[in-house]
């Protein structure tokens, strides 16, 4: 323990990404592995399902089949399990353990456990009672895995959950059941009740490992580990364990008070990067435009040795001010023929040639389409690729709609290729029921709902129409939600278009995301691209502008290029973003913290950029963008 950990209650270790910390914890298990195979004993994991755990059960089976890791001497309890599914079901958590770890490694079947879904409601209390004997029977827990939901959960612990629960069934939360609406294609199917294993059942474990990749984490990770224990946030009653370590990356950790306020907790390195970090923040606590600011202000805040470095606020506060300044621009292709010494963007060439990439459609338009909307009215060259179909968030209720349509239009004329494919698919439809797998008939058409917006859409934001591009990732076309695999295809598709486009400039998201998620795999799928493209031409000049992505916004500090919306380009967008008819009640990660809905998300998200721009003592507008520059070299 430093001064920058004091106040961190559980041992977090903040990996520079998602692979190295699994590293660290399969080693753990490795370890554990080989001592008690030496001396002819089991060892007992306890497992977690959610996308986090998928890598390091990953690297689990890379170990088996490279490194003759074997888990025969290995009993498995997993943590929790839908209730009312069936093993078979595929969003149960049985199955999901069989595809991603159980059925590559040699792991007996007898000795892998998961809570019954199935058990009859009078049976429950004993089936529960039951799990908990057999943990009991084969000596506790040696090593337990945990991701943690949005919500502070462990498990299926929801907030309310105390420290002595037990296995039991539980009531899930509505921002829980929000974040499995994909899995699920849509909210109404996924189940409300579920069998978990209780907090205090957690903490019985010998050791406990918990894992967050992303920034959605980082709220719950900090009150989790700098909080009081409560049962507000489950996950913080980890702090009564002795042996826990959570292992996080640099997203997760990002609400950390020694990440996120550094100067706070003991001497920093006053990098520019951390003091425009630490000036505007205070101008925010202490609700004073950065011209304002006083010797006091910052003495009273932590930042005493940052005004004896620069010699006075007066300094500190021009150069805050000038550069916040100068990020604000109305021209994100950069403004032809102008001095653009203080420009986010270069003056030339005009125009350019623009690729946005939007990992599903509708991430464009909600992140940045009143830019999208200048760069085409601004005369530049404008591509604009959807990276998957999207397909997998269209319900079937647009689906039936469509072939209705299709099937009323064909009457008399039976016998037509499009009249035949809806009646296949209609047919494909019954038959599948709420739960069951969409055909690849199924996913087609929901994929051909989605392009008719994304058309629409761009029709209002002055794009042509022959310039989007459907890329169709086939990780996508080939996955389901939190278990994709990229693959070699993906990234040659991509390169394919960077060779085509050639573009000077290039708008993405995904950096910082959970490593699983669809924006953050697309990312990775372009950086890979870049990296054939590494000789090009064209790459040494071209920049990299990462927007947020769904549901998030850049800090102040973070923004390189802020682009700002008068009221009617800000209207504009919001009907750009309204012709996405199919995922009016989809998109849940569009969705915070339970409240708003994919519509209101993006406008709060910039109307609070403006305000922020605003309290700062820059101009007031009605709504900004903000765009982080990226480096290719990173
Ligand atoms: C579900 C699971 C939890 C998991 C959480 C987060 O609620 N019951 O065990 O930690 O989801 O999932 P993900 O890792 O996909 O973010």
């Amino acid at each position: 323990m430093n001064e920058f950990t004091e106040r961190e209650q559980i041992t977090t270790n903040i990996y520079e990404d998602a692979d190295r910390a699994c590293g660290f914890v399969a080693d753990a298990i490795e370890r554990l592995l080989r001592e008690r195979q030496s001396q002819g004993k089991s060892a007992v994991l306890g497992l977690a399902t959610g996308s986090t755990p998928v890598r390091l059960y990953r690297e689990l089976i890379r170990r088996h089949r490279e490194e003759g890791l074997s888990f025969a001497n290995v009993v498995t309890f997993n943590l929790d399990e839908y209730y009312g599914l069936e093993g078979t079901h595929p969003e149960s958590y049985r199955r999901f353990m069989q595809d991603q770890l159980f059925d590559h490694v040699d792991l007996d079947p007898e000795k892998t456990h998961v809570p019954d879904g199935t058990v009859e409601r009078e049976d429950v209390f004993a089936s529960c009672r039951r799990y908990e004997e057999k943990i009991e029977e084969v000596g506790g827990i040696d090593i337990q895995i945990l991701g943690i939901g949005r919500t502070g959960h462990i498990g299926f612990n929801e907030p309310g959950s105390g420290p002595e629960s037990r296995t039991r069934l539980v009531t899930l939360d509505t921002l829980t059941r929000r974040d499995a609406a994909r899995d699920f294609l849509g909210e109404e199917n996924v189940p409300r009740h579920a069998i978990t294993m209780g907090v205090g059942t957690i903490l019985d474990a010998r050791v406990v490992y918990l894992l967050a990749w992303g920034d959605s984490k980082a709220g719950v990770i900090s009150e989790s580990v700098e909080g009081q224990p409560s049962a507000s946030i489950p996950a913080s009653f980890l702090q009564l364990h002795k042996d826990c370590v959570f292992c996080v990356d640099g997203g997760a950790a990002s609400q950390l008070t020694r990440v996120r306020y550094p100067w706070l907790v003991g001497p920093v390195e006053w990098s520019p990067s951390l003091v425009r970090k630490a000036v505007t923040w205070l101008a925010q606590k202490v609700q004073k435009p950065v011209l304002k600011l006083v010797d006091e202000d910052y003495s009273e805040n932590g930042m005493a040795d940052l005004l004896t470095e620069r010699g006075s606020s007066y300094e500190l506060n021009i150069d805050l001010f000038n550069q916040t300044q100068h990020t604000i621009t109305g021209w994100p292709g950069g403004k032809p023929g102008a001095d653009d010494t203080n420009r986010p963007e270069s003056a030339s060439p005009y125009p350019k040639r623009v690729l946005v990439l939007s990992p599903e459609p509708l991430d464009d338009v909600s992140c940045m389409g009143g830019t999208l909307h200048r760069l085409a009215n601004q005369g530049h060259e404008v591509t604009v690729a959807y990276m998957t179909s999207g397909n997998l968030a269209v319900p079937d209720t647009e689906v039936r709609r469509t072939i209705e349509l299709i099937i009323e239009l064909g009457e008399g004329h039976e016998d037509q290729a499009e009249v035949s494919f809806a009646r296949c698919v209609q047919r494909q439809l019954e038959e599948k029921g709420q739960f069951g797998l969409d055909t690849a008939e199924i996913r087609r058409l929901k994929g051909l709902i989605r392009r008719g917006e994304v058309r629409s859409s761009a029709l209002m934001l002055g794009l042509t129409v022959d310039h989007l591009t459907f890329l169709d990732l086939p990780f996508y076309e080939e996955g389901r939600y939190r278990r994709f695999n990229v693959g070699e295809e993906d990234v040659n598709r991509m390169h394919a278009l960077l060779e085509e486009v050639q573009p000077h400039q290039i708008f993405v998201t995904g950096e910082n995301h959970d490593p699983l998620s669809i924006p953050a795999l697309c990312f990775g799928v372009l950086r890979d691209a870049m990296e054939k493209s590494s000789d090009s031409e064209w790459r040494a000049s071209c920049n990299v502008w990462l927007y947020r992505g769904p549901g998030g916004e850049w800090e102040a500090h973070e923004i390189d290029m802020a682009v700002p919306l008068s009221p009617s380009e800000f209207e504009n967008k919001i009907q750009g973003i309204y012709q996405h008819q199919s995922q009016r009640s989809q998109s849940p990660s569009l969705a915070k913290n339970g409240a708003g809905n994919t519509w209101n998300v993006a406008s709060e998200l910039n109307h609070s950029t403006a305000q922020v721009y605003d309290q700062l003592g820059l101009p007031e507008y009605e709504a900004i963008e903000g765009f982080k520059k990226w480096s290719l070299n990173r």
